[in-house]
């Protein structure tokens, strides 16, 4: 039986997977632009917004390496040089106008400035793991939710579709569900997610996961105070301790072992993996966003390499489109 509906070409924007002969749905490439139409489809259109963790707030910021991770890696900024960085921080809605309790996982996205003029990014997100394994998955529960939400897809044909792949969502759901409102941007835990290789001097390559963990220690509110909060209580008060004690946060690294999947955001590691201190990001002040700031997460060093997770490659080439939409004021 096909698994194509009628729902699948209801708009034209999106044909659903072609099937294989044996039946099985076979894998195709959602472009970067079919990706960003939907996004905008959960909340409209914001011009000059990124078109998801839409509003943010970013700060100047220095980063002072521990030297431990020298030994495993070229990239400029895990030897002992401090550098400068600029920070990010987000709610993860597509809805700028959104109060902060209502977008529950938040971002911390980090640029650091090389000392030679090039950059490298890590973005993280207050759960550890995303909801969807592979593009295709991403698009198809994005799109299911619009579609419901629009009334252009019934409820059940929608549960079909989620139950399809509750098994991969199924952690990030539960982590998703167990968040607490933040007292602040400066007291979370954040999860790079995918995995990275630290590439060494002789060109050995180990597999590592990055997380931000706040030196001031993870603090939330009850959903009652958070409830009595200016909906941007968020940015008001990262800014007010900006004034009073610059917040930081420690970089971990975590080591992975053979077995530990390397191509798939949809899994932790063992939590027994070793861990190493690489260094300590410290906020500095409020800036205004720099003209033209993307955070993309394939964009690193030397001697830090991409694995072949497809929701970090896919992700690339969205951000580039989300970039390309808002700065033309779209
Ligand atoms: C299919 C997967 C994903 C898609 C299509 C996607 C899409 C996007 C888009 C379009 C933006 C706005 C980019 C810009 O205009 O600069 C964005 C921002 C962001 N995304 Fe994703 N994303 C995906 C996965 C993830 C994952 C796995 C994480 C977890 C680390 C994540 C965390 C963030 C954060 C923190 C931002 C804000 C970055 C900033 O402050 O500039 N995203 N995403």
């Amino acid at each position: 039986m096909s698994s194509k509906s009628e729902f699948d070409s209801a708009d034209g924007v999106f044909g659903g997977p072609p099937e294989s002969p044996d039946g099985r749905e076979a894998l195709y490439a959602a472009p970067a632009e079919e990706a960003v139409d939907e996004l905008e489809r959960v909340s409209g259109t914001h011009p000059g917004y990124r078109r998801a963790h839409a509003r943010g707030f970013c700060c100047r910021a220095s980063f002072l390496p521990s030297g431990k991770a020298a030994p495993f890696t070229t990239a400029p900024h895990l030897q002992e040089q401090e550098v400068k960085a600029i920070v990010r921080f987000s709610g993860s809605s597509t809805d700028p106008a959104l109060a902060d309790l209502l977008s529950p996982a938040k971002g911390m996205a980090v640029q650091f400035l090389l000392p030679d003029g090039g950059r490298s990014s890590l973005v993280g997100v207050t759960v550890p793991v995303f909801f969807a394994r592979t593009p295709e998955s991403f698009m198809e529960m994005l799109m299911t939710l619009n579609r419901t939400k629009s009334g252009r897809m019934p409820k059940a044909e929608a549960l079909r579709r989620f139950a399809r792949h509750f098994g991969e969502s199924r952690q990030s759901l539960l982590a998703l569900k167990r968040l607490k409102p933040p007292a602040s941007y400066a007291t979370n835990l954040y999860y790079c997610i995918h995995v990275y290789f630290l590439v060494d001097e002789e060109g050995r390559r180990r597999p590592v996961k990055f997380e931000w963990i706040p030196d001031s220690g993870v603090q939330t509110l009850s959903i009652h105070d958070a409830a009595a909060m200016p909906d941007d209580y968020l940015e008001r008060e990262l800014e007010s301790r900006l004034r009073e004690q610059p917040p930081s946060f420690k970089l971990n690294i975590v080591f992975g072992e053979e077995g530990d999947p390397t191509d798939d955001p949809t899994k932790r590691w063992p939590s027994d993996r070793r861990r190493i201190d690489a260094g300590r990001l410290v906020l500095l002040e409020p800036v205004a966003e720099p003209h033209g700031l993307i955070m993309d997460p394939t964009s690193v060093t030397d001697g830090i390499a991409l694995s072949d997770d497809p929701i970090l490659n896919f992700r690339r080439d969205t951000y580039a489109e989300s970039l390309k939409r808002r700065s033309g004021g779209h």
